[in-house]
């Protein structure tokens, strides 16, 4: 497949509802997903994720109340050179549910999710995806060593690196690598999803989902590595400490992180005229005025 071409068995999720409890009170009237992430909104940077691996064709997941601002913000998708689909989660019945949700859309195909609130950045992160992606059955995930594994769907692995098991928050892990919040998934995440049981806590759990595929020798976990940052952003502290991370990466370097007007046309997904014309009502901002720059110097 070339960086141009869609592939065409595989469709994006980025599944931005949830209730955002830990971001009260700024999450009361507002979608965790829609908060700046330094210089832009933060549902850019797993958009960027699922573009880099190339996919033109996204489902937006959200609550009912917040689609409206999603659709302002990113409208059809066609400016990019995308399509976009929106999709309603009226309650946060949990991860697993985005594929109960999308099984229509989906329609059979293989799909990447990502986390609506998850970070990632990292060179090697489209050959990543790809190398997943043209697996032509079971799932893929990625596991990251963490400090506080047990916050997190946990991985143990054999001498040989055989996974064993996925926990969700385990309150001993049998690890420190914890599943990331990217899901490669061949086409029968939907019907895998409508045979799990809402947990204890009342949620699809996508843990179960991924034990479905373990179950059949259908999972491959992949170790991302100290090379990539995996960046959490639910509290407080963390999106400001996220924040700060992409500050400081794109002020020293004078590139962005997630920024999908500069992946599309990296792309050819759009024409450089395409790209000055998106840069035109940003002059304002460095943002505006970084994309200007790309189209004047290609
Ligand atoms: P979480 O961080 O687990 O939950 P949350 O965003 O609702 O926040 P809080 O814990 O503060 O209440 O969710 C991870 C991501 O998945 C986040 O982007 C929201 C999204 N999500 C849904 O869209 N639907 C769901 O049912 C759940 C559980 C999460």
């Amino acid at each position: 497949m070339t960086q141009m071409e869609q592939d065409p068995a595989r469709k994006g999720i980025v599944l931005a509802g949830g209730s955002g409890t830990r971001l009260y009170p700024i999450t009361h009237s507002l979608s965790k997903q829609l908060l700046p992430l330094f210089d832009k909104p933060m549902i850019y940077y797993p958009l960027s994720v699922l573009m880099l691996a190339g996919l033109r064709e996204v489902a937006i997941i959200t609550t009912p109340e917040d689609q409206e601002q999603f659709r302002r913000l990113l409208k059809d998708g066609a400016q990019w050179g995308m399509t976009f689909d929106y999709l309603v989660q009226e309650r946060p019945e949990g991860l697993a549910q985005a594929y109960l949700l999308a099984e229509d859309y989906l329609a059979g195909a293989a799909s990447t999710m990502v986390l609506g609130d998850n970070i990632f950045f990292g060179h090697d992160l489209p050959v990543l995806l790809k190398a997943a992606a043209a697996r032509p059955e079971g799932g893929t995930v990625f596991g990251y060593q963490v400090a506080d594994p047990e916050r997190y769907g946990v991985v143990a692995f054999d001498r040989s690196g055989k996974v064993l098991s996925i926990e969700e928050k385990p309150a001993q892990p049998k690890s420190d690598f914890a599943v990331t919040g990217i899901y490669v998934l061949d086409g029968s995440a939907p019907e895998r999803a409508r045979r799990i049981r809402p947990s204890a806590r009342g949620e699809l759990e996508i843990t179960d989902l991924l034990n479905s595929y373990l179950a059949e020798g259908r999972l491959t976990v992949e170790r991302m590595g100290r090379g990539y940052a995996w960046l959490d952003t639910g509290t407080h502290a963390s999106l400001l400490d996220a924040g700060n991370f992409v500050r400081t990466i794109e002020e020293r370097q004078n590139l962005k992180i997630g920024c999908p007007e500069e992946i599309a046309h990296g792309l050819g997904w759009i024409s450089t005229d395409e790209l000055r014309a998106l840069a035109a009502p940003y002059l304002k901002t460095e943002y505006g005025r970084y994309l200007a720059r790309i189209a004047d110097l290609s």
